[in-house]
């Protein structure tokens, strides 16, 4: 693959790849880790079968596998896959296969072929996040469980960087770049909707910051949205 032909969001997460995953050892992505884990425990039976979207380098394929599914795992990012790869040993022989995909607004599964979908923090990224909803909801079965975690609109760390970033440009500093491919947010209401637009029921909608306090999260709002959503029977 061409890197032109690299969607934008998936181009600026290559040269991240090689230290995405040692990133969860500590702090924010640590607690961001414990958090997708609680919420996918009651979701992950024995020998599901999960699809993760925007793998990355696998972390959280790697929770779903310790959780007891199996299934594929997808990044648009090469320099991801290989690193999840990498970490995951011969993939041939695990319980998730990784795959390059052009886009997770486009995914090469047939309809109903798994039992969940994982989405973590990757729709901010998207061009189209109404189309890949609806191709979780496509490759989902009847029954099957979605969990996807949003950049949250109006969140409070993000805003703090947003001035940093305009601060920073004027010493002719580049301060928190994700901020260039990240185009999206949402409020709980318009997640709903759009989750909903796919043809799924929603369960859950959470606020969550990784990095606020948990204190100050009752009064300011949090960076992230956590949904849990199934496609009906
Ligand atoms: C913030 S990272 C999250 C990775 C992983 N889900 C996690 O939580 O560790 C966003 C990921 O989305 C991928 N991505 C961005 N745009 C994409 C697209 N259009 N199709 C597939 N993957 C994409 C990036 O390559 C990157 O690995």
């Amino acid at each position: 693959m061409h890197k032109t032909d690299i969607p934008s969001g998936a181009h600026f997460h290559e040269r991240l790849a090689s230290r995405w995953h040692q990133g969860y050892a500590s702090g924010g992505f640590r607690r961001r880790l414990d958090f997708i884990e609680s919420r996918l425990a009651p979701l992950v039976g024995p020998g599901s079968r999960w699809l993760d979207a925007g793998c990355g380098a696998g972390t959280l394929t790697q929770t779903l596998a310790r959780l007891g599914a199996q299934g594929e795992a997808v990044d648009g990012s090469p320099a991801m896959i290989a690193a999840a790869r990498q970490m995951g040993g011969d993939c041939s022989s695990g319980p998730f296969q990784f795959r390059v995909v052009h886009t997770v607004e486009s995914l090469p599964y047939p309809d109903e072929s798994f039992d969940g979908v994982l989405c973590s923090s990757v729709l901010e990224y998207l061009e189209r996040p109404g189309a890949a909803l609806s191709e979780f909801a496509r490759v989902l079965r009847p029954g099957g469980r979605l969990l996807l975690t949003a950049a949250r609109t109006g969140s409070a760390v993000r805003t703090v960087q947003v001035v940093v970033r305009r601060v920073a440009a004027l010493a002719g500093r580049n301060a928190f770049e994700y901020l260039t491919v990240s185009r999206h947010t949402c409020g709980p209401g318009g997640l709903r909707r759009a989750v909903e637009a796919a043809a799924m029921r929603v369960d859950a909608i959470e606020p969550f910051d990784p990095v606020m306090p948990p204190w100050l999260q009752s009064v300011l709002p949090s960076s992230l949205l956590a949904v849990t959503a199934t496609r009906p029977a």
